[in-house]
């Protein structure tokens, strides 16, 4: 079985790709430092725990299982945290990432798949975004992932490193089966917060602004399931090693939803109240990013089928309900 080493396998969406990649043939290596992973969640192949920051550990991971791909997605990722601490965000996203693509290019591996985000586009008033619109990130998080698209695009002239680039739009739901899911401590994220005040594990959520230029004055994202962002990813991985083609696509499905309406459909799914209050803007959130793209579909036959916001609250519900991490 082919080798893919998965940086950041233990985190919400890595655990979720490794077992995306188990089911379809290959054996996924996580390189992860645990530091907002779960060991609990490695359930699909090796371990092997590791700092992006420590270059003679990657070789040594590199040379170990000779992996034919990588998949990064180990990276700091919260937009608010991102404005208060922005140095962490360029050492640990970009600093980490300049060391696994040496150490990738080293090792003679020039197929690499990218986990970057929608919040490099920044503010683009009221457009659907498409890959081609030009990238004016708001936040240090979304600065961070720009500059290692950059990276990328400059290895791969330098060095031939192939590489697919995924712009994730707002990451939600969970593994069906509930073997993984989404648990991060502390956790920032709209959906998960929500379902904990649902049952009680927080007072209330608060809504972060009411006076956005938006129908309700929230907040409005395009909601991806997990399940089908990491399907894309296994697509990716194999126009890679089959065309050799670099690509950037979106990965969102075009449907923009509101905090406001968020909350209102995750009553009709979990039949309980959100308790919820209405507090300032967070420094960094951009009005409305929603994709205007179909280019994913287009060229690697992706085909979103989990991503309807009922059913991503229904998976994240389920979970939140049974599953969790210790250690
Ligand atoms: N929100 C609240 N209250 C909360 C938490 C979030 O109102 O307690 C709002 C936010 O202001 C935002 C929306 O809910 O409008 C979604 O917020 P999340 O924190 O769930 O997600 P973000 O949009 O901030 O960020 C996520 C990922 C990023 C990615 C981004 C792209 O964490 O990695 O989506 O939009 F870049």
């Amino acid at each position: 079985m082919d080798n893919v080493l998965v940086t950041g396998g233990a985190g919400y969406i890595g655990s979720h790709a490794c077992k995306a990649l188990r089911t379809a043939g290959f054996q996924p290596v996580t390189f992860d430092n645990l530091c907002t992973g779960w060991e609990d969640a490695v359930k699909f192949g090796p371990f092997e725990k590791g700092d992006l920051l420590n270059r003679e550990r990657l070789d040594e991971v590199f040379a170990k299982y000779e992996p034919i791909a990588v998949m990064h997605f180990a990276a700091l990722s919260q937009v608010g945290e991102s404005m208060q601490e922005p140095g962490r965000y360029w050492l640990n996203n970009v600093g980490g990432s300049l060391n696994l693509i040496e150490a990738s290019v080293a090792a003679g591996c020039k197929n690499f798949v990218f986990s970057s985000t929608c919040a490099t586009y920044g503010e683009h008033d009221n457009v659907l975004l498409d890959e081609t619109i030009e990238q004016h990130p708001i936040n240090a998080y979304g600065s961070s992932k720009r500059a290692i698209e950059d990276m990328l695009k400059d290895f791969e002239g330098a060095y031939g490193l192939r590489h697919v680039i995924f712009r994730y739009f707002n990451v939600a739901g969970g593994d069906p089966e509930g073997e993984v899911g989404e648990f991060h401590r502390p956790e920032t994220h709209l959906i998960p917060l929500m379902l904990d005040a649902i049952d009680g594990k927080r007072d209330a959520l608060t809504i972060f602004g009411t006076d956005y230029d938006t129908e309700d004055g929230t907040c409005i994202r395009d909601y991806v399931h997990v399940c089908d962002l990491v399907d894309a990813h296994v697509l990716g991985l194999k126009r890679l090693l089959d065309s050799h083609d670099s690509g950037i696509y979106n990965l969102g499905t075009g449907s923009g939803f509101s905090v406001r309406e968020v909350i209102s459909q995750s009553r009709s799914v979990t039949n309980r109240e959100v308790p919820y209050n209405e507090g300032p803007r967070r420094p960094g959130d951009c009005t409305k990013l929603v994709s205007g793209s179909t280019l994913a579909e287009k060229e690697l036959g992706w085909s979103p089928k989990r991503s309807t916001m009922d059913l991503m609250i229904a998976d994240a519900w389920k979970w939140h309900q049974n599953g969790n991490y210790t250690k």
